[in-house]
C-alpha cells in the first residue's frame, strides 16, 4: 500500500491523516498507516483533485492554440485531475462519429482524466449522442464561430433532454438583446453583449427546465437575480469572479460573456463565496497572442485551467473564501452534477486524486512558468498558491509545477448525475 500523509480535508475539516492507496483508490484513512511507499507532506494541506467541467483544449483542428497534451499538462500542474472538454472544435464534436474519433485521438495524450461534451444545435439526436459524451453543450448566441441555437428550437431541446440522463450546459446569452457596437475595447464589448442578454437567456431557460440544466460562466448581477428560485445549476469562472471591464487587458480580457462592472463582479463573488453558485470552472479558452492583437477581430476567450485552483486557494488563505466552499465548487459539486461518482472528495473507496498545497508558498503568476501553448495569462502578476504535487489515481503526475508522469489520464466512467 502507498501512503500519502498530511493535513487532509476530510469529512468537512482539515485533519492530520494518512491516506492508504491501492489500485488508484483510497483504501484506508487513519491517523497512522503503514505502507511500502510513503509521501509525507508534514503539515501541508491535502485536497481532492479539482474537476474542471468547462475547458476548451482545441482538439481537433485548432491545435495551434492548445492541444490535449499541453491542456492536460497545465491542468495537472494546476491541481485539476478531471476535465470535461468542450465541442467547439474543427470539426465540431457534435456527432457520434466525431466524438468517437476525438476520444481515440486524445486518449493517448491525456495527462488527467477526461470526458467530452457533445455540441447540440437542435432537439434531434440527443439519444444517439448520449453514449459518446458525458454531457451536452448548447450555445444560445453565437460565440467563437459557434452559431446560437434558433430561439424556437430551445424549448424542443429542453423537452428532448428529459429522455436523457445527461446534463446540458448552456451558454446563456440571448442574442435578441445584443447591440451593434463598434468594438475597440472591453467597455464596447460589454455594451455589445449587455447583462440584459444574460438575464433574458436565463429567464427563458428557467421557464422550461427540469433540473438537468447548468448555466455556464455566470457574469452579471441581473443574471444572478434571474437564477434565484430556479432549479438551474450554475457556474462561475475566475475571470468573472476577479476581473472587471476596467482591467488593463485589452483584447486579452475579451471573453463571452464579457467582463462586466465592479457591481457585477462583486455580486458574483458574494454569491460564490456564500455557496450560492454550484460550480467553479475555468472556461479555459486559449487563443494565440497574434490572434488577440486587434480588439475588433480578436476571438473571445482566455486560458485559465492552470491558475484556477491556485488563485482560489490564495483567496482561502486571505480569508476571502472558505475551504469548504472551494472544495464544494471545484470538487464535490461538479462530481455530483455531472455523474463522476468516483471523484470529488477524499473518502474511502474514492479515486486517489489528491492535490498538495503549501499555504506558505505564495508566488506571483508569471506566463513563463505556465504550460499553455499560447504563452499568456489574464492573471499576470496576481498572487497565487500553486500545488506542490498532484496525484491522479495514486500516481504522482505533477510536482513543483512540472509534469512528472505523462499520459496517465483516462476516459471518465459514466454515472448517473445526483442532483438534489
Ligand atoms: O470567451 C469565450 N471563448 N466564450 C465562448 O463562448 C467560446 C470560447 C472559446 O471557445 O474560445
Ligand atoms: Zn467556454
Amino acid at each position: 500500500m502507498m501512503v500519502i500523509e498530511g493535513r487532509a480535508y476530510y469529512e468537512g475539516e482539515l485533519q492530520h491523516l494518512c491516506l492508504g492507496v491501492e489500485g488508484g483508490v483510497i483504501k484506508e484513512i487513519g491517523k497512522t498507516l503503514k505502507g511500502d511507499e510513503r509521501h509525507d507532506f508534514g503539515d501541508m494541506i491535502l485536497l481532492p483533485g479539482g474537476i474542471d467541467v468547462h475547458v476548451h483544449f482545441r482538439e481537433p483542428g485548432l491545435t495551434h492554440k492548445e492541444d490535449f497534451h499541453t491542456g492536460t499538462e497545465s491542468a495537472a500542474v494546476g491541481g485539476i485531475t478531471s476535465v470535461l472538454d468542450m465541442p467547439n472544435t474543427l470539426p465540431p464534436g457534435d456527432t457520434a462519429d466525431a466524438l468517437l474519433k476525438k476520444r481515440e485521438r486524445v486518449s493517448g495524450k491525456a495527462n488527467v482524466d477526461f470526458g467530452l461534451f457533445a455540441g447540440v444545435q437542435s432537439s434531434g439526436g440527443l439519444r444517439d449522442l448520449e453514449g459518446y459524451c458525458h454531457a451536452f453543450k448548447v450555445y444560445m448566441a453565437e460565440s467563437f464561430g459557434q452559431p446560437g441555437i434558433p430561439a424556437d428550437e430551445l424549448p424542443r431541446l429542453l423537452q428532448a433532454l428529459k429522455a436523457s440522463a445527461r446534463r446540458l450546459t448552456v451558454h446563456a446569452e440571448d442574442p435578441a438583446r445584443f447591440r451593434a457596437v463598434e468594438e475597440h475595447g472591453l467597455r464596447d464589448h460589454w455594451s455589445a453583449r449587455p447583462d440584459q442578454a444574460e438575464e433574458a437567456a436565463i429567464r427563458r431557460l428557467a421557464a422550461r427546465e427540469n433540473g438537468q440544466v447548468h448555466v455556464a460562466h455566470l457574469s452579471s448581477r441581473l443574471g444572478l437575480a434571474a437564477l434565484e428560485g430556479t432549479r438551474l445549476s450554475s457556474e462561475a469562472t475566475p475571470m468573472h469572479l476577479l476581473l472587471t471591464l476596467d482591467a488593463p487587458l485589452g483584447a486579452l480580457g475579451k471573453v463571452n460573456p464579457p467582463l462586466r462592472t465592479r457591481v457585477d463582479t462583486e455580486a458574483i463573488w458574494r454569491a460564490f463565496s456564500s455557496g450560492r453558485i454550484d460550480v467553479l470552472a475555468s472556461d479555459h479558452a486559449p487563443h494565440t497572442l497574434e490572434e488577440k492583437e486587434e480588439f475588433s477581430t480578436a476571438p473571445p476567450g482566455a486560458p485559465n485551467v492552470e491558475t484556477t485552483y491556485a488563485l482560489m486557494f490564495r483567496m482561502v488563505k486571505r480569508g476571502k473564501l472558505s475551504l469548504k466552499t472551494l472544495v464544494s465548487a471545484l470538487c464535490s459539486r461538479p462530481a455530483e452534477l455531472f455523474g463522476l461518482g468516483s471523484k470529488g472528495g477524499i473518502r474511502v473507496g474514492g479515486d486517489a486524486d489528491i492535490v498538495v498545497f503549501n499555504p506558505r508558498e505564495v508566488v506571483k503568476v508569471r506566463s513563463e512558468d505556465l504550460h499553455y501553448k499560447c504563452g499568456w495569462t489574464p492573471f499576470e502578476g496576481w498572487e497565487a498558491i500553486f500545488p506542490k504535487a498532484t496525484f491522479l489515481r495514486g500516481v504522482l503526475v505533477a510536482r513543483e509545477r512540472e509534469l512528472e508522469r505523462a499520459r496517465k489520464g483516462r476516459w471518465l466512467p459514466f454515472g448517473e448525475p445526483q442532483v438534489p
